[in-house]
C-alpha cells in the first residue's frame, strides 16, 4: 500500500495515529508494543509529534519497548547516533524508562560484541527458539537515495543473512561498520512503515516500487512482509516520479 501526502506534516500525522492505533492494538492482545525506530532525518519530526501535547497521553508508554532499526558505529551521545535522535526527541520528552529501551551498544566497541549482544538482547525479550524470529509489532523505516534501508546497504554482507535478527554490517562506501535488523527479522513483523521524504529519493522510489527486482542493488525492495502490513508512506515530492498510488 503507498499512500501519498501533500507535506510531511500530514505524513506525520497520519503515521502518529498508525503507530497508537497499532500500540493500543498490540497492548490489548499482548500487553505489550514492540517498535523498531528507524534513524536518519526523517522521522526526527515524526518522533516529536509523538512526544508533543497533542499524542504523548494517548498511549501508556510503560508499556511500549523500543528497539531501533539499525545504528551508526559511533557512541550514543556521538551526533550520527540514531539513539542520541530519538533520546532527544521521544525517549527523554516521554521520560520513558531505561528498561523499556534496548539500543546496540556501540560502546562495547568490537563490533562482533556489540552485534552479539544485541542479537542476544532480542533472542531474550522474544524468547526466541533457535531458528525463530523476533515478531515486532511495528518496525519504521527510511529509505536512502541509494536504495537502503536500515543499515542493509546495496552488495554489503548483511543482505545476505538468513540466521540472525541482527548483524553488524561493513559499509565499504561509507568506510564504516553499522548495524542493522536483518531481512528476516525485518520481514517477520506485524507492521512495517516506509517513512520517505524528499525528491532526492524521487527516482529510487520509483525504480524501487515499479521498476525490475533487483534487491542487490535496491535492498528496500527485499522488505516483504510474510504476513504483516507494508506501507509505504511518501510526501509528494519523492513520490513525483510513481505511476501507480493508492491513496
Ligand atoms: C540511518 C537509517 C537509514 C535511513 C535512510 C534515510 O541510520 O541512516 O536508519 O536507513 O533511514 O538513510 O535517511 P534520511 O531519513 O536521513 O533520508
Amino acid at each position: 500500500m503507498i499512500k501519498v501526502f501533500s507535506d510531511i506534516e500530514s505524513l506525520n500525522n497520519f503515521v502518529a495515529e498508525e503507530f497508537v492505533r497499532i500500540a493500543h492494538q498490540s497492548i490489548k492482545k499482548r500487553g505489550r508494543f514492540t517498535v523498531a525506530l528507524a534513524g536518519g532525518s526523517t522521522p526526527k519530526s515524526l518522533y516529536q509529534l509523538l512526544s508533543s501535547e497533542t499524542f504523548k497521553d494517548k498511549i501508556d508508554w510503560s508499556k511500549v519497548f523500543f528497539f531501533f532499526g539499525d545504528e551508526r558505529g559511533v557512541l550514543p551521545d556521538d551526533v550520527e547516533s540514531n539513539f542520541r535522535m530519538a533520546n532527544e526527541n521521544l525517549f527523554a520528552p516521554l521520560k520513558i524508562k531505561e528498561r523499556n529501551i534496548f539500543r546496540w551498544q556501540t560502546e562495547l566497541e568490537k563490533p562482533e560484541i556489540i552485534a552479539e549482544n544485541y542479537e542476544q538482547t532480542i533472542v531474550d525479550f522474544f524468547e526466541l527458539e533457535a531458528g525463530n524470529f523476533a515478531e515486532f509489532d511495528l518496525i519504521l523505516l527510511g529509505m536512502g537515495a541509494d536504495g537502503h534501508t536500515a543499515s542493509l546497504f546495496p552488495a554489503t554482507e548483511a543482505l545476505n543473512e538468513i540466521d540472525k535478527n541482527s548483524v553488524e554490517n561493513y559499509v565499504e562506501k561509507l568506510a564504516s561498520t553499522r548495524f542493522t535488523l536483518t531481512f528476516p527479522a525485518i520481514n517477520n513483523a506485524q507492521n512495517v512503515i516506509f517513512l520517505i521524504k524528499g525528491a532526492d529519493k524521487a527516482e529510487t522510489l520509483e525504480q524501487v516500487l515499479e521498476g525490475f527486482y533487483e534487491p542487490k542493488k535496491l535492498p528496500s525492495q527485499k522488505i516483504k512482509p510474510l504476513d504483516g502490513k507494508l506501507l509505504w508512506l511518501c510526501d509528494a515530492a519523492s513520490a513525483a516520479l510513481l505511476k501507480s498510488i493508492n491513496n
